[in-house]
C-alpha cells in the first residue's frame, strides 16, 4: 500500500458530501491501493452530526480508508491535505441565480483560503463546488498567495456530464460516445456548452445532430438551466449528480487525459489563448498530466457565434469580481 493521500471536505453534514464521502473512501477515484484519510468539516451547529457519517464510513469497512477526522475549524480541515474539496456553503433556492449566493457566502472562502495557505500540504489542489463556484474559487485563491494558482479550480464538470447526457439522448448515442465537450466561462446561467466542438462518435456534434435550432436554443438553455429545473422539482439542488462530477472531476486530474479528448474544469485564465482576462476562474476545455495538474487546451476554434457567448459569460464573471472586489 501506498502512503495515504488526505482529503478535506468541507460541508460534511449535507447532501453533496454524504453522496461524496462513501465514494471517496472506497478507492473508486485514487484507486484500490491508495489509502485516504479524510477529514471532514462542518459548521459548529451542525458538527455532530458527522459523528454520525463517521460511524457510517467505518461500517463501510473500507480496505482504503485510513482514518477519518472530524472538525468544526478551518485549520484543522485543511492540516496536511492534499486534496480540499470546499463544498459547503448556503445552496439557492427557487428563483435564485446563483451569484445571489456571493454576498452569504464569500467571507467563509475567504478564510478558508487563508487556512490552506497556512495548513495544507505542499501540493494541496483546491477543487470549488460550493456556488457560486468560479468566483467563491478566486477568492480563495487571492486569500492563498503561498499556493500556486493553477491548484485551484471550480466545478464545471456537472455541467458537462449534463451537456453528454443531453446530446447522447438527442443522437440515440451512448453517454461514452460523446467525447470534446467544453463548458466555457461561468458555472451559471450565462454558461457556453460548446457543442460546435463536442464529438458524437469522433463525429462534430452539430453533423451528427442535424438540427442547429435545437442545438442553439432547447440544448443550451436545457444546460444553463438544468440546476435551477432540479431544484424547482426536488424543493433542494442537485445532491448525487454534483457528487458525482467531483468525483469526476478529481479523477480526471489524477488521470492522463487519453488521445485528442478534453474534460471541462474551471481554472485561473492567463489571458491565453482565448483572451479571457487574467486571473478570472473560467470553464474552459481542459487536460491533465495524469499528477493532479490540469492546463487549458489551446486550439480549440471558436466561431463568431460562440464567441458572442463567451463575451457574455465573460461579462458575469467580470461583474461577480466587482461585486467581491472588497473580499478580494
Ligand atoms: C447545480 O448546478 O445543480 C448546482 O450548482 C446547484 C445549483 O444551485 O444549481
Amino acid at each position: 500500500m501506498k502512503s495515504p493521500i488526505t482529503v478535506s471536505i468541507t460541508g460534511g453534514a449535507g447532501q453533496v458530501a454524504y453522496s461524496l464521502l462513501f465514494r471517496l473512501a472506497n478507492g473508486e477515484v485514487f484507486g484500490a491501493d491508495q489509502p485516504v484519510s479524510l477529514i471532514i468539516k462542518e459548521v459548529p451547529q451542525f458538527v455532530s452530526k458527522l459523528e454520525g457519517v463517521k460511524m457510517e464510513l467505518e461500517d463501510c469497512a473500507f480496505p482504503t480508508l485510513r482514518d477519518v477526522t472530524i472538525t468544526d475549524s478551518d485549520e484543522d480541515a485543511f492540516r496536511g491535505a492534499n486534496w480540499a474539496l470546499l463544498v459547503g456553503a448556503a445552496p439557492r433556492g427557487p428563483g435564485m441565480e446563483r451569484k445571489d449566493l456571493l454576498t452569504m457566502n464569500g467571507a467563509s472562502f475567504r478564510d478558508q483560503g487563508h487556512a490552506i495557505s497556512k495548513t495544507a500540504a505542499d501540493d494541496i489542489r483546491v477543487v470549488v463546488v460550493g456556488n457560486p463556484c468560479n468566483t467563491n474559487c478566486l477568492i480563495a485563491m487571492r486569500h492563498a498567495p503561498d499556493v500556486p494558482r493553477d491548484r485551484f479550480s471550480a466545478l464545471t464538470r456537472l455541467d458537462q456530464n449534463r451537456a453528454m447526457a443531453q446530446l447522447a439522448q438527442k443522437a440515440g448515442a451512448q453517454v461514452e460516445d460523446v467525447t470534446n465537450v467544453a463548458i466555457w466561462g461561468n458555472h451559471s446561467s450565462t454558461q457556453y456548452p460548446d457543442f460546435e466542438n463536442a464529438r458524437i462518435n469522433g463525429k462534430p456534434a452539430p453533423d451528427v445532430i442535424g438540427d442547429r435550432s435545437w442545438l442553439e436554443n432547447t440544448f443550451i438553455e436545457t444546460v444553463q438551466k438544468r440546476g435551477a429545473a432540479i431544484i424547482a422539482a426536488r424543493g433542494t439542488s442537485s445532491a448525487a449528480s454534483a457528487a458525482n462530477a467531483v468525483l469526476d472531476h478529481v479523477r480526471s486530474a489524477v488521470n492522463k487525459t487519453k488521445g485528442d479528448n478534453w474534460f471541462s474544469a474551471a481554472i485561473s485564465s492567463d489571458g491565453n489563448p482565448y483572451g479571457v482576462p487574467d486571473g478570472l476562474i473560467y470553464g474552459f476545455p481542459c487536460r491533465s498530466d495524469g499528477k493532479g495538474d490540469i492546463t487549458i487546451v489551446e486550439g480549440v476554434i471558436l466561431s463568431d457565434y460562440a464567441k458572442g457567448k463567451l463575451d457574455i459569460t465573460t461579462q458575469e464573471l467580470l461583474g461577480e469580481r466587482t461585486d467581491v472586489s472588497e473580499l478580494l
